[in-house]
Order: structure tokens, then C-alpha cells, then sequence
């Protein structure tokens, strides 16, 4: 393989826990309890298709303009929760392994929904690591669609076929299979089964794997 693709939260950093927070807030202010069951089906689903889902369980609905600032006070949360972070949020072996990956020589690429990827990059100091990145400014549609990893192997120049992805989420690991990448699932085996190869973390991880 010549080409590893990353989504971000809960791969990278730890920083799907900050999201999980903020959900539960916000749904705690109509009423919901929003567990942590539920919060695995939010994992790498954006940001205004999580609130419609949210507000689906708790049986709701909103006119638009309620909507929208509830979606713009969850983010605010999260930027709250996100302020100070640094490379202690870094999940283990993340660094290591990046760094091993750039002295081999390999390309390096962002897949994420995240419209704050870049942030959070920046803030736990890996963004110069990246050749490529692609987050939820840049794509029309979520994952499971395939859109992100296509356009991260793009920028990189390189076959989708070369590209490997590392996903925490169900929904990122049918996309990079639907994108006609190899993936690795980075978690729970029951839960990322559809993946090629399952790791609990990076510190496991050989590259000659794949
Ligand atoms: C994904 C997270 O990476 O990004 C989701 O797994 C999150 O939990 C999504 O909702 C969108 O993130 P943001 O930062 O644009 O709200
Ligand atoms: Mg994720």
C-alpha cells in the first residue's frame, strides 16, 4: 500500500468522547437521555445528520431555524470541550505510527467529517504530517458514501486500490470498502466487522500487515 487514510475522531485523537458530550447535552434540553449505544450510530456521521437522528429517537421535530442554532450550539460546546487540547489526546501509537509511515515514504491522508479537523490537527500537532486532507467542508456526501476517501486518494494521487483506511466507525468503514480500499477497523471486532483486519490501537499495529 502506498496511500493511509485516517478519519479522525476516535482514530486519531480521543476526541469522539468530547462529541458524545456535547449530544448529550443539547438532548438533555428536550428532555432525551442519549446513551452511549446511541452515540455509536452518531460516530462518523455528520454533524446536522446526527441532530436529525437524535431528534427521531426522542420523537421531535423542530422548525429549521431551531434546528440550526441547536446544531450551532452543540459545535460550540464541542469547541468548548476541544479548547485546550493537546498531543496527550493523541489515541496510542498514533505518533509512532505516523511517523513510521513517513519515513517509509508513504502518503498520508485525512478522511474525516469533521468541519473542525483542521483545529484539532493543529492543536495536537500532527497536521504537517499529512499530505492530504479532506474533511466535512470539502464533501456533499457523508459516509457511508464513499465521497471522502475518494477524494483523500485523489489528492494523493494515488488508485484507490493503494490506499488503506483506518476507521472507528461502522458507517467510515462501509464507506472505504464501498470506495474499493482496504480497511482496518481500530476498536471493537463485533462492532467493525465489516472491516478487513481489526486492531484495539496502532501500538499492535505492523505495517507489513498490509
Ligand atoms: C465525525 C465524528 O468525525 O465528525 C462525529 O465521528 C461528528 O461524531 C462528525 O458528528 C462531524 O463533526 P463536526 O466537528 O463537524 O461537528
Ligand atoms: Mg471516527
Amino acid at each position: 500500500m502506498e496511500g493511509y487514510i485516517f478519519d479522525l475522531d476516535g482514530v486519531l485523537v480521543d476526541t469522539a468522547k468530547y462529541h458524545y458530550l456535547a449530544w448529550k447535552t443539547i438532548a438533555q434540553e428536550f428532555g432525551f437521555e442519549l446513551t452511549p449505544a446511541h452515540n455509536e450510530q452518531l460516530k462518523g456521521i455528520g454533524r446536522e445528520v446526527s441532530l436529525h437522528k437524535i431528534l427521531q429517537w426522542a420523537a421531535k421535530t423542530l422548525p429549521e431555524n431551531e434546528f440550526q442554532s441547536l446544531a450551532l450550539r452543540k459545535n460550540e460546546l464541542y469547541l468548548q470541550y476541544i479548547a485546550h487540547i493537546d498531543n496527550s489526546e493523541l489515541l496510542v501509537g498514533v505518533a509512532d505510527f505516523l511517523q513510521t509511515l513517513k519515513s517509509k515514504g508513504k502518503k498520508i491522508a485525512l478522511g474525516s467529517a469533521s468541519k473542525n479537523a483542521r483545529l484539532v490537527l493543529e492543536r495536537t500537532g500532527i497536521l504537517p504530517l499529512f499530505d492530504a486532507i479532506v474533511d466535512g467542508t470539502m464533501v456533499t456526501q457523508a459516509k457511508p458514501n464513499p465521497e471522502v476517501f475518494l477524494k483523500a486518494a485523489e489528492l494523493l494521487q494515488l488508485p484507490p486500490a493503494q490506499c488503506c483506511v483506518f476507521e472507528d466507525a461502522p458507517a467510515g468503514v462501509q464507506a472505504a470498502k464501498a470506495a474499493g480500499m482496504r480497511v482496518i477497523g481500530v476498536g471493537e471486532e463485533q462492532v467493525l466487522c465489516a472491516a478487513d483486519e481489526v486492531i484495539p490501537n496502532f501500538s499492535s499495529f505492523v505495517l507489513h500487515n498490509s
